[in-house]
């Protein structure tokens, strides 16, 4: 080899070197050194290299994980020892006799075990085979002999390193679960709507239909994360692993990411507590967990326990209470939304579902009804999960009797105004807009909401009587509300109308970005009411835009683009945004031009985990309030933000005199300086 290429080929190795390192920092250290404008910069350099130099490219290199030729099927591969699966418990009651039997096969009845607690992750088990701590293949569990292999599809996977740190074995296998985070999912659908394609109906389903595309250029759109649980060492004669915590420590360290919410528990009492805590916080977790798996610390005692039939005796998984139920659909009854969309809802007999009690749940569109093929006086299974809103999965055929077809009215059921339905929507709309008293009071509702006028004191309760009433017609009759007006309302004091009238007065002092967002332009959510008023800067500029013009704002597509034109187009909502004006609306001339407040300008430096934001998250608060993230602490930066385990990033803050937040402190500091 001449040495021109053998330069290039140490600076290619150099590179993915420095990348996958990076790479592990940010997914299992939380703990990034390098900058993104430094990734991108080394990334590009590295993609060129492998360009002009095709024998440089290399299985290790993380430019493959944009995806390769698509396959014509998945071959299948024996697995070197079963995936196994786990027995549940569901109840205390079933958890008190496991504890029970694990005491007495251990001789242990009288002292507690201890037991590694962790999320019972709910995505899909994934075994990765690295040799000399190149990743060689991954694949499904399958029956748990054999799965198929998807190797191209999970090199797309960012957390999933691609070589292994210098601390890993040389050749080993990793088990654990891919999953979409529930952010991710939801993007991944408001994609799929606006492209017309199908929704998936749950984090899962979607990770599992973005594993499963033969073409995995589509599983590199799709964002996909992974969490490892297990591990199995090859020609190894002693490992060093000793218990569950340490295989959990071991597989972070070699650059895997793990759930970070595990912990070790002693005896039943604690058991108990670690599920009820990670219950009450499931619906704030990033990802989608169906319960916890316990698993015997020590591996010795693990080993003598051993298996029942396709399952290890020393785990179990002490799963939540089911978040789908049978009931029965009653009738399905038509809202009408603060756009106009008429929303088929689902009455159902009330039904206990994951711990509350459902009787209504939302049907989307009426083609939806004919896809999940439901009919009046249907048995349906009913799904719950966290805080998401319940949802008809499908109708129980085989308990199906005496049922009647659903179909769209052809009138709006609030204002009997004529209902039309765009050729390229599902949804069906009343055409009366402010006209239709529901949607009028949504509007009003709406404008009122604390993320966009925030004007105190005026609920749904009272705005439903303000129109019944026919106190307001639009957005800016509110402010010319009296309090003489307000007393004659029911329930209604002097005091209460004297301060819904200071609230409503005060309101008047807002932001660019909050009147956007109270506006109520379709498709236009508080994000997207951000991003309008940080590019446009003044009301003018924005009602100005041409369509062209609004796509160049972030996450602003055509749709959304479309539904701010037509919004601007229409003379009465000029008219009402004229008088708002003159009645006195109006915001500071800073907040207009930039998103500019004490954060502005600001370098911060974040180390260690975070507990209420994701990294993602964080960044995007900062960012979004004019600040930037770094890598490194140097003297450049103004803020540290600790999280848990700062590391040595705390030190050198410390060392440099440099200011820094715990997580509430930081949290603090956002909500100070509001958009
Ligand atoms: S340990 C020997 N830990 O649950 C069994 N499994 O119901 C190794 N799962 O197939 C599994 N989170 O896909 C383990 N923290 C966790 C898990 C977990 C989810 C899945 C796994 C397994 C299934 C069994």
């Amino acid at each position: 080899m001449n040495d021109e290429l053998s330069t290039i080929e140490l600076r290619a190795a150099w590179l993915r070197n420095k990348l996958n390192q990076a790479n592990r920092e940010y997914y299992s250290l939380d703990d990034p050194t390098l900058l993104d404008s430094d990734y991108d910069r080394y990334f590009q350099e590295l993609i060129d290299i492998e360009q002009q130099y095709p024998e440089l490219k290399n299985d290790d290199s993380p430019t493959q994980r944009v995806g390769s030729e698509p396959l014509a099927s998945f071959e299948r591969v024996a697995h070197s020892s079963p995936m196994l699966s786990l027995n549940n418990a569901i109840d205390a009651i079933d958890m008190q006799q496991y504890d029970r039997r694990i005491r007495n096969l251990l001789n242990k009845s009288s002292s507690d075990i201890t037991y590694f607690a962790e999320p019972k992750f709910d995505g899909l088990a994934i075994s990765l085979r690295y040799i000399n701590r190149i990743l060689v293949q991954a694949a499904t569990r399958g029956d748990g002999h054999a799965g198929e292999q998807v190797t191209e599809n999970i090199r797309t996977v960012r957390s999933i390193p691609l070589v292994l740190s210098k601390h890993a074995p040389k050749n080993l296998e990793v088990r654990g679960e891919v999953v979409m985070m529930k952010r991710d999912f939801n993007d991944l659908n408001r994609r799929q709507i606006d492209s017309g394609e199908k929704v998936f109906a749950n984090p899962r389903n979607a990770a599992a239909g973005s594993l499963r595309q033969l073409d995995s250029k589509i599983t590199a759109t799709r964002k996909l994360s992974f969490f490892a649980y297990d591990l199995e060492e090859f020609g190894v004669e002693s490992s060093k692993i000793k218990s569950q915590y340490d295989l959990s420590s071991c597989v972070k360290e070699y650059g895997f990411s793990t759930s970070g919410l595990s912990n070790l528990v002693h005896g039943l009492a604690g058991i108990q507590q670690f599920f009820d805590h990670l219950h009450k916080t499931r619906s704030e977790l990033d990802y989608e967990i169906d319960g916890v798996v316990y698993k015997v610390n020590e591996i010795a005692d693990q080993q003598k326990l051993g298996f029942v039939s396709r399952a290890p005796r020393y785990a179990i998984a002490y799963k939540f209470a089911p978040q789908e139920e049978i009931t029965r659909l009653t009738d399905i009854e038509i809202q009408v939304g603060r756009t106009g969309a008429l929303t088929p809802v689902a009455r159902l007999e009330p039904v206990r579902v994951g711990g509350v009690v459902v009787s209504n749940a939302t049907l989307h569109n009426e083609d939806e009804i004919i896809r999940k093929q439901i009919k009046i006086g249907d048995y349906v299974i009913v799904r719950r999960a966290g805080d998401v809103i319940p949802e008809v999965v499908r109708p129980v055929l085989e308990r199906r009797a005496n049922v009647k077809d659903f179909a769209m009215p052809s009138s709006c059921p609030e204002c009997g105004g004529s209902v039309f339905k765009a050729t390229d929507e599902s949804v069906y709309r009343c055409k009366s807009g402010m006209r239709c008293r529901a949607q009028k009071a949504q509007a009003i509702w709406h404008f009122c909401s604390r993320k966009a006028m925030n004007i105190d004191g005026v609920g749904e309760k009272l705005i439903d009587q303000l129109v019944e009433n026919e106190f307001i017609e639009s957005f800016a009759d509110l402010y010319e509300l009296k309090e003489e007006k307000l007393i004659t309302l029911d329930r209604l004091g002097q005091q209460s109308a004297m301060n819904i009238c200071e609230s409503i007065f005060n309101s008047r002092a807002t932001t660019f970005n909050r009147f956007i967002y109270a506006l109520g332009i379709r498709n236009v959510g508080e994000h997207t009411a951000k991003d309008l008023a940080f590019h446009f800067k003044t009301l003018e500029g924005l009602k100005a835009a041409v369509e062209d013009t609004l796509i160049e704002v972030p996450d602003v597509g055509p749709i959304v683009a479309k539904s701010i034109r037509d919004y601007f187009d229409d003379s009465y909502n000029n008219q009402v945004i004229d008088r708002l004006m003159r009645l006195g609306v109006h915001w500071r001339v800073s907040e207009q031009s930039i998103k500019s407040n004490a954060l502005t300008k600001k370098t911060f430096v974040m180390t260690g985990r975070l507990e209420k934001l994701s990294r993602d998250e964080a960044r995007y608060e900062i960012e979004c309030r004019g600040g930037a993230i770094t890598g490194a602490v140097s003297k450049n930066v103004d803020y540290v933000i600790l999280g848990f385990k700062p590391g040595s990033k705390l030190k050198k803050a410390n060392e440099l005199g440099i200011k820094t937040l715990d997580e509430s402190e930081f949290i603090t500091l956002l909500e100070l300086n509001d958009e």
